[in-house]
């Protein structure tokens, strides 16, 4: 198979094919409108590749997700989270020395610039954290010197990694009016974050280990995911040769909408309306069901998963046992299983393959370990930090990469005269 033929208006054209390292096909269409000036017509990008990429394979009718060929099931039970920013970042899982020296540098940065604090201060109380994420991610390009140099890339990729989590948990502090907790040298990275959200001058945190290793799952389960719609944002804005910070600041806002990486803060507010509803758990899968009502199960479906999402299935097995080491009985958690028992025996669910993804359970996790609802996008974006810095680098190595520009189909009025006002 190393050609596909189209016919169009009766002539004949033949297009190469590419063929990855998983037998997936990909029809090369980069002379499609020079040979036929037809353009191929695909909204939402479903059925089109925007790249060769060698970081995560996902196999959304197998289930199967990896990451640099490791299975994702293998990596929740087994890495730290900053083991698999360098496996995604860098290609190859790191061995100790270079790991120390990797989080050494991480934790060195995760410092921010004392100014930085004035942009805090000038937020209302009120601001959603992730407008504040990715505000201050794009700040950083106004406080370190960008530039194509592949040390300042990389002294600016560990940046970000450490950063982002003092950004995450100043954004809290500045939210419910505490003082800022700074960022510590002799903790890990996710104690770390642990500590900055929930520690007070008057009373230090004990970062308990349940909460500790849920987070590190959360993380891992969260760290890359192929094109997906922020992911294809980062490339995009990169593509134009934007900077890395400007890069992931788009991508930020890309994940915060309610489709993508805002389902998991959804999810739990569908919960809490099914719970104060007196837990009419079926009410609400019908409704899902009824185009009419707008509802959707949110938490359910995904663009290429056509089966179970493997990080789902990992975080139903998290969220029991987080529940069980805290003595925490969460009624949400039972809605939660209720609704996907009831939705994966219903034809409407089955026929259309929707099952539970990531965001599913996630949120019922990370209410346990006391991160507030409107926080819970920016967990899923630091988790997602380093599949967006791997997929940017991988974008701006590749010498395919040319400045991301889609044609259209145009529908509008065909050529008439301008009547000025005057006349109108
Ligand atoms: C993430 O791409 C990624 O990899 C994303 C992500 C990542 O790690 O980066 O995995 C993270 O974004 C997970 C998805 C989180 N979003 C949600 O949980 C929101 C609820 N889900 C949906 O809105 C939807 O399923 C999407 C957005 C996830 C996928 O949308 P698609 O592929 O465009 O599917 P669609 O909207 O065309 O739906 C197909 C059919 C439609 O019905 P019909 O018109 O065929 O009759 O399924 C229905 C939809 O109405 N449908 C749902 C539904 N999701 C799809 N019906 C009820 N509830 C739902 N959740």
């Amino acid at each position: 198979m190393s050609t596909a033929k189209l016919i169009l208006d009766g002539q004949e054209y033949e297009f190469p094919v590419i063929v990855g390292s998983e037998n997936e096909v990909g029809i090369d269409f980069t002379t499609l409108r020079a040979k036929t000036k037809a353009i191929a017509y695909d909204p939402g990008y479903g059925n089109t590749g925007s790249c060769r990429s060698a970081i995560t394979y996902i196999d959304g009718e197998a289930g199967i997700l990896r990451y640099r060929g490791y299975p994702i099931e293998q990596i929740a039970a087994l890495a730290s989270f900053t083991e698999i920013c360098y496996l995604l970042i860098y290609g190859e899982l790191p061995h100790h020395d270079q790991l120390r020296e990797f989080e050494r540098k991480i934790t060195y940065h995760t410092l921010l610039h004392e100014d930085m604090k004035k942009i805090f201060d000038a937020y209302p109380a009120t601001a959603h954290p992730m407008a504040i994420l990715a505000a201050m991610v794009m700040s950083l390009a106004s406080f370190y010197e960008e530039s194509d140099d592949p040390e300042t890339t990389d002294l600016n990729i560990i940046r970000l990694l450490g950063k982002i989590i003092t950004i995450a948990a100043f954004s809290y502090k500045r939210s419910v009016g505490q003082p800022y907790v700074y960022p510590r040298n002799d903790l890990t990275y996710t104690q770390n974050f642990l500590n900055m959200m929930y520690s007070l001058p008057t009373e230090p945190y004990k970062v308990p280990d349940v909460l500790d290793r849920a987070l590190n799952l959360l993380l891992i389960l969260h760290a890359d995911h192929e094109q997906n719609c922020s992911t294809s944002t980062v490339r995009m804005v990169g593509s134009s040769q934007a900077g890395l910070f400007a890069s992931i600041g788009a991508g930020i806002c890309a994940l915060s909408g309610p489709l993508h990486g805002g389902a998991n803060q959804e999810v739990i507010e569908m919960l809490e309306m099914i719970q104060a509803d007196g837990g009419n758990y079926r009410k609400y899968v019908d409704m899902a069901k009824d185009k009419s009502s707008n509802f959707r199960l949110m938490g359910f479906g995904h663009r290429v998963y056509r089966n179970f999402d493997p990080r789902a299935t990992i975080l139903k097995k998290s969220a029991d046992e987080v529940l069980e080491a805290l003595g925490v009985h969460d009624p949400l958690l039972d809605i939660a299983k209720n609704l996907e028992e009831i939705a994966l025996k219903d034809s409407y669910f089955i026929e259309r393959k929707l099952y539970p993804n990531v965001d599913f359970y996630s949120g019922i996790i990370y209410r346990a370990m006391g991160i507030p609802t409107n926080m819970f996008t920016v967990m899923f974006a630091i988790g997602r930090l380093p599949g967006w810095i791997a997929q940017w680098r991988e974008m701006r190595a590749d010498s395919e990469t040319r400045i991301n520009r889609p044609r259209q189909i145009y529908t509008g009025a065909t050529e008439r005269p301008f009547v000025p006002i005057f006349q109108r």
